[in-house]
């Protein structure tokens, strides 16, 4: 752990050097003048690998040591800054971790970076479906029989990538799971993403650096107060070719990483060193508050956290009531002013972080209050029409009442039918909506956010998959993937003879 924890030294030396008599006859263009209606401030913080600050693709010095005091917080032998999002970490990880061509065990609600991973290098995969928590109609977390089962079954897997926390907030048992994959030999992944707070406070489960894992990707953007696109790749063991590790990295991410973003990442960390413990308390004082008070509630009603539940992540069921995910989504963005993280058919998705105050508390947990109540008097009008049920024409027609998980694949689409790094290469054609059953995906259908794909390139369409689009698009939600022209939807299919 750095010595010195009371200043952000990159941080403070950016800002310095900012207001120094250095002229730069260097990169970036705007010469840390204002141009337009950028903030002085940033620009001036805004520099490139000039002397004295050091190189990413080859630390030696100050962003050395800040990886040092990142590998330290977290129990991680070593850790690499991220400028490109934990998309580059993960990018980077399955790369160095899989050998080229080869197989790879990971859950089917993985992010669209793992798939394009696995595009890159040729792997093959192999699923692991996770289960279902139907009465909130999300994915549980993968368990370690799952991945023992799967082992089992396909010995010549080489590394295994499971998501924990998922973008809803469940956290599987990585200690467990480390435990099974270890035993195989292979390296586990571990796309942490959405738990770069993890053990740092009592009520958080444990990070999985600390629980065994050999790679560990963390986008310090999206739970702790850092900027958009910093991430941490964390690494331990030696199961992992590190040299092989540092070659992606450099692939996959800029040769002119932000200094401000490097320095969001310093001074969230340095937060969570010398105010952690404020910060934390805070933090889930507020959340337990808000949570036992909306815990009244009679008609909407709210994911339980707990072991398997991180805190922060407010997950509103829809599904005892007359309204959709959308609906209540844009009531509280129009009527409330409340911009939520997503809205799904039967809940909506709002995530809480240590840098909300306690008005964000307060706002959310009266608006929500205040719907609950109006819908226990049968008086709850939708904000606007945008939010509600839109007509969807398709030619056959379609059962659209069936329970479903937002964005996640149909169990029946399981056989991967063409292997998908071949299958996104293949030549595609639109084909209508209702007359895609049994042809093969030629492009990702996403739900988004979260940007999980309900068909992958290669798996057989069926007729779930053609009935949820279409309650999808009837709802308003965002499918990603697809065609709208005319009043048709149309889907991209592999051409039958390519
Ligand atoms: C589970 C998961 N992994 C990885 C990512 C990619 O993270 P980033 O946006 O930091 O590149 C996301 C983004 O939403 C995600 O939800």
């Amino acid at each position: 752990m750095r010595k010195d924890v009371n200043t952000p030294i990159l941080t403070k030396k950016l800002r310095s050097y900012g207001q120094s008599d250095f002229y730069p006859l260097h990169m970036p263009g705007h010469k840390r003048r204002v141009f337009g209606q950028m903030p002085e401030e940033v620009l001036q913080m805004d520099i490139t690998e000039i002397d004295g600050f050091d190189n990413l693709h080859q630390p030696e010095g100050i962003l050395q040591e800040l990886q040092e005091h990142a590998a330290a917080l977290y129990g991680a032998e070593e850790t690499f800054y991220l400028v490109n999002g934990s998309t580059c970490g993960i990018l980077s990880a399955i790369s160095a971790a899989v050998p080229e061509g080869g197989h790879i065990l990971i859950a089917r609600n993985c992010h669209k970076s793992v798939y394009h991973a696995c595009y890159l290098r040729n792997l093959v995969i192999s699923y692991l479906y996770p289960e279902l928590l139907e009465a909130y109609d999300i994915c549980e977390p993968i368990t370690c029989r799952q991945v023992q089962e799967a082992l089992e079954r396909e010995p010549d897997i080489d590394a295994v990538l499971v998501v924990s926390p998922t973008y809803e907030g469940r956290i599987a048992d990585i200690e467990k799971i480390a435990g099974v994959v270890h035993a195989k030999g292979i390296p586990l992944i571990v796309d942490e993403a959405h738990g770069a707070h993890l053990g740092f406070a009592e009520g958080f489960a444990q990070n999985s650096c600390r629980l065994g894992a050999d790679l560990v990707i963390h986008s310090v953007h999206k739970t702790l107060p850092a900027m958009t696109q910093t991430a941490l790749l964390h690494v331990n063991g030696d199961l992992i070719d590190r040299n092989k590790l540092r070659r992606f990295l450099h692939i996959y991410q800029s040769s002119s990483p932000s200094y401000v973003l490097m320095a969001s990442i310093e001074n969230a960390l340095w937060q969570v060193q010398i105010q952690g413990r404020e910060m934390f308390d805070k933090f889930i004082h507020r959340w337990e508050k808000m949570c036992d008070m909306l815990s009244t509630m009679r008609n909407l009603s709210i994911l339980p956290t707990g072991e398997k539940q991180d805190i922060g992540k407010l997950l509103v069921s829809v599904k005892k009531t007359g309204l959709s995910g959308q609906q209540l989504y844009g009531m509280l963005l129009e009527e409330f002013h409340i911009q939520l993280e997503m809205a799904a058919p039967s809940y909506v998705l709002a995530m809480f972080t240590v840098g909300d105050d306690e008005d964000g508390y307060v706002r959310m947990t009266e608006a929500l209050l205040e719907i609950d109540a109006r819908l226990e008097k049968g008086s709850c009008e939708i904000a606007s029409d945008k939010y509600a049920q839109q007509p969807v024409h398709i030619r056959q027609s379609v059962n659209v009442d069936q329970p479903d998980v937002a964005g996640q694949p149909a169990a029946d689409l399981k056989p991967v039918s063409i292997p998908f790094f071949k299958a996104w290469d293949k030549e595609t054609q639109w084909c209508e909506l209702s007359e895609c059953c049994g042809r093969y995906a030629g492009e990702f259908i996403n739900l988004y956010p979260p940007g999980t794909p309900m068909v992958v390139p290669g798996e057989r369409i069926d007729s779930g998959l053609i009935t949820r689009i279409a309650d999808y698009l009837r709802k308003g939600l965002t499918v990603q993937g697809i065609r709208q022209v005319s009043g048709g939807i149309y889907l991209s299919v592999i051409t039958l003879e390519s």
